[in-house]
């Protein structure tokens, strides 16, 4: 049995990669194909290093040639995965700002935080440009984190009006609550008063282009959030959890709250921290102390994606407390771990812009004081 190469290109034209309008052979991702016998290998480079894409990717190609061309053929896939430098993100919604990835979770200390830091160094290394604005009026803990507690935003004219200017820290835009506010002070604000200022902190600022400014939403599902979800137009929002039940209860808490018909943001996914405890002298050795795969099921019960895990290690909790994300630490199993979930987040924003229009801004119709909300 002789198999043709026209004929197998002429099959592969019938089908395409998940997501893409174009067939493989004309969207460029059909590299070579060779053909042995009854053997046929077909080389393939993908830009989407997610593992389901590639998969089904395989899939596809082996079945098409299956069907269309031999049965018994022996089809080896070569898949190689070229990330393009930076895919383009569509869903402009503040002028210069790309996207707005709230970062929430149900309970506090999950590591909301620890994920928004390490997400954001991570996807900075990525090529990408990336603020923060730390909105946990509770607890804002960005400044410790990027080791910036002393700095306080100045003020500069950009076109006649005075604007804040966010600090930059390892290549990180960043304006937190904790700026305005001594560390000892308790703030207790009121939603409206909370999504006043952080209004300002995202509209009056000069944030210049962002690819992806990252919420650090305070703990919970309470009218503050309420408030900030409806008068910020949100891209989607990450949530993290731990795999304890109670975490998970409060998880689901908060994925309802964004899929609530009056706030509707779309939920990337779930990241799962603490996921288990790894000695840092034995990496391979992993301790499922809070359980398996919690996060992991409740992303299948909610029908979101799951974005990844990030294990418990010493160095997470002392980089925070030091003033450097630990993602930082390049081939690390944290900065591994924050790479998956950075390239999964990516994935699902260019995938929720591709499907979806710009999440506006809830109009406010009840809530006084929020007049600061700018379209
Ligand atoms: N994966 C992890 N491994 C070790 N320590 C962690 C991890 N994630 C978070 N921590 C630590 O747990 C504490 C709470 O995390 P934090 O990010 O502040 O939580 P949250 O913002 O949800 O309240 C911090 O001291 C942090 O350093
Ligand atoms: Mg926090």
């Amino acid at each position: 049995m002789k198999l043709d190469r026209k004929e197998i290109l002429a099959a592969l034209e019938t089908i395409s990669v998940a997501g893409d309008g174009k067939n493989m052979v004309e969207s460029g991702v059909i590299q070579n194909v060779m053909t042995f016998g009854d053997e046929v290998v077909v080389d393939v480079v993908l830009n989407n290093p997610a593992l389901h894409i590639k998969k089904r990717a395989e899939v596809d190609i082996m079945k098409v040639i299956h069907e269309k061309i031999y049965e018994k053929a022996k089809v080896k896939v070569n898949i190689k995965v070229e990330s393009p430098e930076k895919p383009e993100i569509k869903g402009k919604s503040i002028p210069g700002i790309s996207n707005i990835i709230a970062v929430s979770s149900g309970k506090g200390g999950v590591g909301k935080s620890t994920v928004t830091a390490n997400l954001a160094v991570t996807l900075a290394n990525m090529g990408f440009k990336v603020g923060i604005l730390d909105a946990d009026i509770y607890g804002p803990s960005m400044p410790i984190m990027f080791d910036v507690e002393k700095s306080k935003p100045i003020s500069v004219e950009v076109e006649g009006k005075s604007k804040m200017k966010p600090i930059v820290s390892y290549g990180v835009e960043l304006l937190s609550i904790g700026f305005f506010t001594s560390p000892d002070q308790a703030v207790i604000w009121r939603g409206p008063m909370a999504a006043k200022a952080l209004n300002q902190m995202i509209f009056d600022a000069d944030w210049g282009e962002l690819d992806f400014l990252l919420l650090d939403l305070p703990p919970g599902t309470g009218d503050i959030h309420l408030s900030l979800m409806q008068s910020l137009p949100i891209t989607g929002a990450v949530v993290v959890s731990t795999p304890q039940a109670v975490a998970l209860a409060d998880a689901k808490k908060g994925v309802s709250m964004f899929m609530a018909e009056a706030v509707n943001i779309p939920v990337l996914g779930v990241v799962e921290n603490m996921a288990y405890f790894t000695p840092e002298e034995l990496p391979t050795n992993k301790y499922y102390i809070f359980g398996q795969e919690g996060a992991k099921n409740l992303s299948e019960d909610l029908n979101v994606p799951f974005l990844g895990e990030v294990p418990i290690v010493q160095s997470i909790r002392e980089a925070g407390d030091y003033g450097r994300p630990a993602a930082l630490q390049e081939g690390s199993p944290v900065a591994e771990a924050f790479v998956t979930i950075a390239r999964n987040t990516v994935e699902q924003v260019v995938k929720r812009n591709d499907s979806l229009p710009p999440t506006e801004a809830v109009k406010i119709t009840t809530m006084a004081g929020c007049s600061a909300v700018k379209k």
